[in-house]
């Protein structure tokens, strides 16, 4: 019986380990479900997580990105508040530009205004000048016309009076008194002649009424011819006057003005030369030109008379040395007339005390 008991009580408590084993083993599958299912959590969850630290990562590299860009625009952003200051500043100097400016504006119209009115006044004066000009004009036009007609005028008479002088030297028998007289009124009308021929002439310049006449003739012997003319006062000074030439030259010319040319020339030179010189006058023509040199061992030009020659009356620093008249006219006379038949004149001296020669070179 007691064995009995004990086997029930064993199989009891086998059946009873049994169902507890039954449980454990049903517990121990579901834990395993369980565990598979952790297991696939847990892959699941570490994928999420490296999904989660990838973006971290790449939120991180944003963020950092972002940063930089940050810093980048805090950068920009003060140079473009710097900019903005200096923009603020140039507008103000701009600004105080501008009010200088309208000032400048205002006052150069105002100055413009004056200038507008200085010029009416200018204006007015320069219309009241000129009727004085003109008046003026006419003035001096009515001067050189009462000149003109005054030396054409008495051309004729003191020529007159030359020429008889001319006579009565030569053909009646005088006292040496009055031969000494009559060479005196000779000297002193050709004197007079050459002054009126060049007072014509001026005023004939003046009035632009010189006409020339041109015709051919030879300068050689026209101005041998003046050179003889001047022979006797040259003489009278006991100065050599000598003249040389190759031969013949044909010129188209106006004689009266190259005779008044070399008439002016030649009592220059014999006027400016103290006793006992040589003059020396030569005709030199070559191809296309002619050129007369009227040389003197006179009195010589400084630099300053080499300036001022050949103007309107010009007396230089030379002085007429046997007391003959100087009226400054001469060689203004000679360049104009010289300048019309399209040569030149011009002077050549070493200085004061050393002779001048003159040169006239005129187109063929
Ligand atoms: N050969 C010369 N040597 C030195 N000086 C001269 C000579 N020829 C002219 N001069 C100077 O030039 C000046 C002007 O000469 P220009 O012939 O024009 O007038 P002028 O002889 O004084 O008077 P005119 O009107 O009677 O000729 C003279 O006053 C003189 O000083
Ligand atoms: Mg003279």
């Amino acid at each position: 019986m007691e064995q009995e008991k004990q086997i029930a009580v064993e199989q009891a408590r086998n059946e009873e380990i049994r169902r507890q084993q039954h449980i454990l083993e049903e517990q121990a599958a579901k834990i395993q479900l369980a565990n598979t299912e952790l297991q696939e959590r847990n892959i699941q969850l570490d994928n999420a997580n490296y999904q989660l630290s990838e973006q971290a990562a790449k939120i991180q590299l944003t963020n950092t990105e972002l940063q930089e860009r940050n810093i980048q625009l805090d950068n920009a952003n003060y140079q473009l508040s710097e900019q903005a200051a200096k923009i603020q500043l140039t507008n103000t100097e701009l600004q105080e530009r501008n009010i200088e400016l309208d000032n400048a504006y205002l006052q150069l119209s105002e100055q413009a205004a004056k200038i507008q009115l200085k010029n009416t006044e200018l204006h007015e004066t320069n219309i009241e000048l000129n009727d004085a000009n003109l008046k003026l004009e006419e003035a001096g036009k009515f001067k050189m016309k009462i000149l003109g007609i005054a030396s054409h005028d008495l051309k004729n008479p003191i020529a007159g009076i030359n020429l008889s002088a001319e006579v009565l030297m030569r053909y009646e028998k005088l006292s040496p008194q009055s031969t000494k007289m009559m060479k005196n009124i000779m000297n002193s009308s050709k004197r007079m002649l050459d002054i009126v021929v060049n007072l014509m002439d001026v005023s004939a310049r003046e009035l632009g009424e010189i006409k020339l006449t041109h015709s051919s003739f030879d300068i050689v012997s026209l101005v041998e011819d003046i050179s003889k003319e001047y022979l006797m006062r040259a003489t009278e000074k006991k100065q050599m006057l000598e003249f040389e030439s190759d031969g013949a030259c044909t010129v188209l010319a106006d004689e009266q003005c190259m005779r008044q040319i070399f008439d002016n020339l030649i009592s220059n030179a014999i006027k400016y030369s103290p006793q006992e010189k040589r003059i020396n006058i030569s005709v030199m023509p070559s191809a296309k030109k002619v050129k007369v040199a009227i040389a003197d061992q006179g009195l010589g030009l400084s630099t300053e008379d080499k300036a001022l020659m050949f103007r309107d009356f010009q007396k230089l620093s030379s002085k007429p040395t046997g007391g003959e008249s100087s009226t400054g006219l001469g060689l203004s006379v000679v360049k104009h007339l010289v300048e019309l038949h399209g040569g030149k004149v011009w002077a050549e001296s070493e200085g004061k005390g050393m002779g001048s020669t003159f040169f006239v070179e005129l187109p063929l």
